[in-house]
């Protein structure tokens, strides 16, 4: 089987490189020969040798090529990717990508070019890296029906948490954040990634296997970390959460959650355990209960390895349903308004007597009932009270807030994050 990569960063360079150091390995797994074709790239990569491999500055001239029978996009972005992916289908090439922004926007369009044209397009890398996330719901947990999905989907978020979070640490937001940057776990525009937009094209993919529904980013709810301050994190673990973002697709009566933002999760869960830039997925199904894949998010090896098992897939013939359905459901996703959760709430108040009581009493008025409560020390005449809730709707939830907010002792804006009720 003759393959053509398309760019050559670190998951083409990866990819180069694994082939190259497995390929008889690989072979004897798929009992036929992988070829390298062709490489289309616009600069050589320092950590490949392609003095015995045919290279291109044209990635159209992959798409375009006879000798190619699988078109590997690592390009990224949505709208070359998108263009250099529909021609090589056009062309009759299977398609391995690892872009889940091309995914989640543009798969249905890509999707049934495939259908059309008679090829398979792949993306096991397009979420979660080297986790094989995307084989586990939908062939290993094929025959449940599955209930929820939540994950810990984007590795810069949650370096960033576990180091506001480690003890004694009181750091701010912008403070890791620049040291992530140092470190390569963020890009010097982070908005994709600490805004959550990473995360939910991720979620738009996992939803969609999980529960056979249509790619539906622009229905998905996406709130990302930057708001998240020292006090929160210390608040939460005081009341025995850790903040995590994550990822929560939902089946609930009223129709699917799709959710991403910081969320409280109780410190002995085992999302609670997932640190650093790891990632993990978490999946709850009627027959296997809930399971765990746990792994590396990004990095060259991790992905190359996943980009790798979409080839050898090919390589052993046998299609699969794009989303893992035949049928697509059309399911009405749910407003955030609509879902219920519990919350945790931080705001300033002046420091004097009645307060607390004016906050009870809005809460409520709104049917907000408090499950625990810590009031901190006035700091400069103010002082800051940090409440847990019982679940409630979250339009409830919103209006009790405005009420609060507008209550001239309240000092601050209310600090609200979702409690995690799976
Ligand atoms: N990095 C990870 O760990 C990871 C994990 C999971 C998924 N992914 C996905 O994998 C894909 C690739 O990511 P990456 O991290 O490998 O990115 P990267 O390091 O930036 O590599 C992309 C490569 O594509 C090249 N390229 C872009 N446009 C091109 C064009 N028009 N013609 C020729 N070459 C072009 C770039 O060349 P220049 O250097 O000249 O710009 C660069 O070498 C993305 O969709 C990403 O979301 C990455």
């Amino acid at each position: 089987m003759r393959i053509g990569i398309c760019g050559l960063g670190t998951v083409g360079s990866g990819l180069f490189n694994l082939l190259e150091s497995n390929r008889a390995e690989i072979e004897r797994k798929v009992g036929r020969d992988i070829i390298l074709s062709q490489v289309g790239c616009r600069r050589d990569h320092p950590d490949c040798d392609l003095s015995s491999t045919n290279v291109t500055r044209d990635i159209f001239e992959v798409a375009n090529n006879p000798d190619v029978d699988v078109l590997v996009e690592l390009i990224g972005g949505t709208d070359v990717a998108k263009d250099l992916v529909m021609q090589a289908i056009s062309n009759g090439k299977h398609i391995v990508t690892a872009n889940k922004a091309l995914i989640a926007l543009h798969g249905d369009e890509v999707f049934s070019a495939a259908e059309q044209a008679g090829v398979s397009v792949h993306y096991e890398a397009a979420v979660a890296g080297g986790i094989p996330i995307v084989k586990s719901i939908r062939e290993g947990l094929a025959g449940n029906t599955i209930e929820w999905v939540a994950g810990i989907i984007n590795g810069t978020t949650n370096f960033i948490l576990t180091e506001m979070s480690r003890e004694g640490s009181n750091r701010s937001f912008d403070d890791v954040l620049s040291e992530a940057q140092a470190l390569g776990y963020a890009e010097a525009d982070p908005t994709f990634d600490v805004e959550g937009i990473d995360a939910a094209h991720k979620l738009t993919i996992l939803a969609a296997i999980a529960f056979g529904v249509p790619l539906n980013f622009s229905a998905m709810y996406t709130e990302g970390i930057s708001a998240i301050s020292a006090d929160d994190i210390k608040f939460a673990d005081e009341l025995g959460y850790c903040i995590k973002h994550l990822g929560i697709a939902r089946q609930s009566g009223d129709g699917l959650e799709l959710r991403v933002h910081p969320t409280l999760v109780e410190k002995d869960q085992m999302l609670a355990q997932v640190n650093g830039v790891m990632n993990a997925v978490m999946v709850g199904s009627d027959a296997a209960g809930s399971t765990m894949y746990y792994g590396a998010g990004a990095g060259a090896g991790p992905t190359a390895s996943s980009v790798m098992a979409d080839i050898i897939d090919i390589a052993r013939g046998g299609k699969l349903p794009d989303l893992g359905f035949v049928s697509l459901a059309p399911t009405g996703i749910l407003a955030i308004e609509k879902i219920r959760c519990s919350y945790y709430l931080r705001l300033g108040v002046v420091d004097q007597a009645g307060v607390m009581a004016n906050v009870s009493t809005i809460l409520s008025r709104h049917r907000v009932s408090i499950e625990a409560l810590i009031q901190k020390d006035a700091r400069r005449g103010d002082a800051q009270i940090v409440i847990l809730t019982d679940e409630v709707l979250e339009s409830e939830m919103l209006d009790a807030i405005s009420e609060i907010e507008s209550n001239e002792a309240v000092t601050s804006k209310v600090s609200m994050i979702r409690v995690s009720n799976l």
